[in-house]
């Protein structure tokens, strides 16, 4: 098939609108949002499609035929990467979310494509993966609200409780651990500018080489920018 290099292709980007289109918008709204989820979705919906074909064009540079990827904390903003993959890669892709209702929510509206999200931890994925997608979830306010307000710079000496952070950074490197030993090397990670420093401990600490891109594309949801690592290249 002939690709264009700035588009995804005809039936991948008719697919993504499908899907966009088919999601239940007022289920979600609670999910994502404590309260005007319809103002939200009106604001962020078209922004994820778009965002998320840029990133996902990118990506089909990036990634080999026939691979497997390990989505971790995939949502509504991951759509259009996983769509892509299988559609103009040929690659099998497992998205893990955490969010039962959400996770239910996204697998009706990918019933025409071959994408099916999980609601167990990403950490039980079985076998290899060449690609690893972990955005916007080491630190998630939610899930990490002790050791996220370091991430973004934004602690107060004065409240940092040094037990709860302690607790949920190693929460954070357990997660690290597991999921980068499932990448097969030479692999890519796709992650934020936030997260990478949890991804090269982790290399450091392995004696894997690694190489960070330079170029940092922005994200819908989160806001955090996302950027490329390929690991274990030498
Ligand atoms: C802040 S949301 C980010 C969602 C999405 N990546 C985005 O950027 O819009 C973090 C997500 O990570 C998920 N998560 C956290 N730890 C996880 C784990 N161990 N396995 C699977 N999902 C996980 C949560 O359930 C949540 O859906």
């Amino acid at each position: 098939m002939k690709t264009n290099r700035t588009k995804l292709a005809p039936a991948t980007r008719r697919l993504v609108a499908e899907v966009y289109g088919r999601l239940d918008y007022g289920a979600l709204g609670p999910i994502y949002c404590y309260e005007g989820g319809d103002e939200f979705w009106r604001v962020k919906r078209g922004l994820c499609h778009r965002l998320g074909n840029r990133v996902a064009v990118l990506l089909r540079k990036k990634l080999p035929r026939r691979g497997r990827s390990l989505y971790v904390g995939a949502g509504v903003a991951e759509l259009p990467a996983l769509i892509m993959e299988t559609m103009e890669r040929d690659r099998a892709v497992e998205p893990y979310n955490l969010r039962r209702t959400e996770v239910v929510t996204l697998n009706r509206a990918c019933r025409s494509v071959p994408v099916t999200f999980r609601a167990v931890d990403a950490g039980r994925a079985k076998g290899l993966f060449d690609h690893l997608w972990m955005v916007s979830v080491l630190n998630d306010p939610e899930r990490f609200p002790h050791l996220s307000p370091l991430s973004y710079g934004r602690s107060n000496p004065l409240t940092l409780d040094p037990v709860k952070f302690n607790r949920e950074r190693r929460i954070v490197r357990a997660l690290v651990a597991c999921c980068m030993g499932k990448l097969a090397k030479p692999g890519l990670v796709t992650t934020t500018t936030e997260e990478v420093l949890w991804i090269a401990e982790w290399c450091h600490r392995h004696r894997v080489p690694y190489l960070v891109g330079k170029r940092y594309y922005p994200t819908a949801i989160v806001g955090d920018p996302i950027c490329f690592i390929q690991i274990g290249k030498e």
